[in-house]
């Protein structure tokens, strides 16, 4: 059973809360007297509802609206003087964020009730975490995400290279970010390198560094990228894409783990652990001949899959609420949330762009919404069709309702002639006329 609790923010009169607790004995009522202890207590502690008694109209309008901004995780539920909704800027807060208000003099009941439903409401749209989960910058609960977040805190416990795989945009430089956290390593630097974006004449010196004088324009030493890494993780963006001549360069670092720079003769030790990520399948490109066979060995000692967004269909509601919070800033604050349809589309949606897909298409919701809801409109998706048997479903009942009022109307609402015409029994004719709802 979810405690019911409340955050109460009550500047003033202590009698009306006391009135409140009395009514409301099974919830856990916390009060604070301003908002910024306010602020203090929801840092400590979770809530889903707060009340705001006789705040509204008693302090600058634009600090509690900073206010509610920071908090529209919390259902808000106003109560003040109805002189303070003569104002426009207090009237468009009350109706932006607060889900709902009531003004003196005070009906408990019917603010006890309000918070109730408020609740309610509030617990059907919260997204339910697993127990057991533990906090981490890899959102997602579903079995992929668990295995792949207790594979991450494994690896990261020992210094072996580790070659995560996985498509566009579906996480493989977080889970690098997050096995180097979670490692020995994680006071050191991390340094990722996308092998992919760096032009093929400046790779070489960009990750060995070079010594003055090695080139025309090589006015002073350079620490290279892989050598900027030292105590720390180097993480090999896009290794797919790493030039042939360059692969037997590294190759070479991951035998010696020294590097030598461009123009140098001596080698240079450096400790760094290797974190490489593809989103080919390196195998065939060994196969192909693009890629050497021993390095792929070397860096795939550890190998790690991040899955395709729509194989993990279950964290899509979690993974979408969670960026809906992240870019709050830069949605209307009339905006709630996702609608139920919007939940459907999000569900049918096959992801090919995988979470980048779902951060752009919900920062683009929430810019473009309307409404308080993102609908399937705003994601630039498109409702699922229902399945055929809810359409066979449908067009039965309708076509049922039509050949009764079409009957009822012939037989001048007669029950007993309508229900023979169409060669049912009477009480049959009585338990459709109830099934849809008509009267004769
Ligand atoms: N499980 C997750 N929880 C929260 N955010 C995620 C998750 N997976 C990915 N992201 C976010 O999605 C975006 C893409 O992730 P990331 O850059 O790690 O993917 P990638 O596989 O390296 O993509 P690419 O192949 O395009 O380089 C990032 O903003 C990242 O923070
Ligand atoms: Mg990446």
């Amino acid at each position: 059973m979810v405690p019911k609790r409340l955050l109460c923010i009550s500047p003033g009169d202590p009698g009306a809360i006391d009135a409140l607790r009395a009514e409301m004995p099974d919830w856990q009522i916390r009060t604070v007297r301003s908002v910024d202890e306010a602020r203090f207590e929801l840092r400590q502690d979770a809530y889903l509802v707060g009340l705001l008694m006789q705040v509204i109209g008693s302090r600058a309008c634009s600090d509690l609206e900073r206010f509610l901004r920071q908090h529209s995780q919390v259902q808000w539920v106003g109560v003040f003087g109805a002189e303070a909704m003569g104002a426009p800027a207090w009237r468009d807060l009350v109706a932006d964020y607060l889900c709902d208000y009531h003004t003196l003099p005070l009906d408990t009941r019917r603010l006890v009730h309000t918070l109730g439903h408020v609740l309610g409401h509030a617990l059907l749209r919260r997204p339910r975490p697993r127990p057991g989960s533990q906090p981490s910058s890899l959102i997602g609960n579903c079995d992929a995400m668990q295995r792949l977040r207790g594979q991450v805190e494994r690896v990261a416990k020992v210094d072996a290279p580790v070659l995560i795989w996985g498509e566009s945009g579906s996480g493989k430089e977080l889970t690098a970010q997050a096995i180097h956290r979670q490692s020995l390593r994680s006071t050191g630097p991390l340094v990722p390198i996308n092998c992919g974006a760096i032009a093929p004449n400046l790779i070489h010196s960009e990750l060995f560094g070079y010594e003055r004088g090695a080139f025309t324009g090589a006015a002073r030493d350079k620490v290279g990228l892989i050598e900027s890494a030292n105590g720390g993780t180097l993480f090999l963006d896009e290794i797919g894409d790493l030039p042939k001549d360059l692969q037997s360069n590294l190759l070479r670092f991951l035998q010696d783990k020294t590097i030598i720079r461009l123009g140098a003769t001596r080698a240079i030790p450096v400790d760094v652990r290797v974190i490489s990520a593809s989103h080919v399948d390196l195998q065939q490109a060994v196969a192909r001949g693009d890629f050497r066979e021993d390095l792929y060995y070397r860096l795939s000692v550890l190998p790690l899959t991040v899955p395709a967004l729509r194989e993990r269909r279950q964290d899509l509601a979690q993974l979408a609420e969670h960026f809906f919070h992240q870019f709050a800033s830069d949605r209307s604050p009339r905006l709630r949330g996702f609608s139920s349809k919007a939940l459907a589309a999000i569900a049918a949606h096959d992801w090919p762009g995988n979470v980048r897909e779902l951060i752009n298409r919900v920062r683009r919701a929430m810019v473009m919404a309307d409404g308080k809801w993102i609908e399937p409109d705003d994601l630039d998706l498109v409702m699922p069709s229902p399945p055929i048997e809810a359409v066979l479903d449908d067009a039965r009942c309708s076509s049922e309702r039509l050949a009764i009022r079409t009957c009822l109307d012939r037989t001048g609402q007669n029950v007993s002639r309508a229900a023979r015409d169409l060669g049912v029994s009477r009480t049959t004719m009585y338990r459709l006329l109830a099934k849809h709802g008509m009267r004769p």
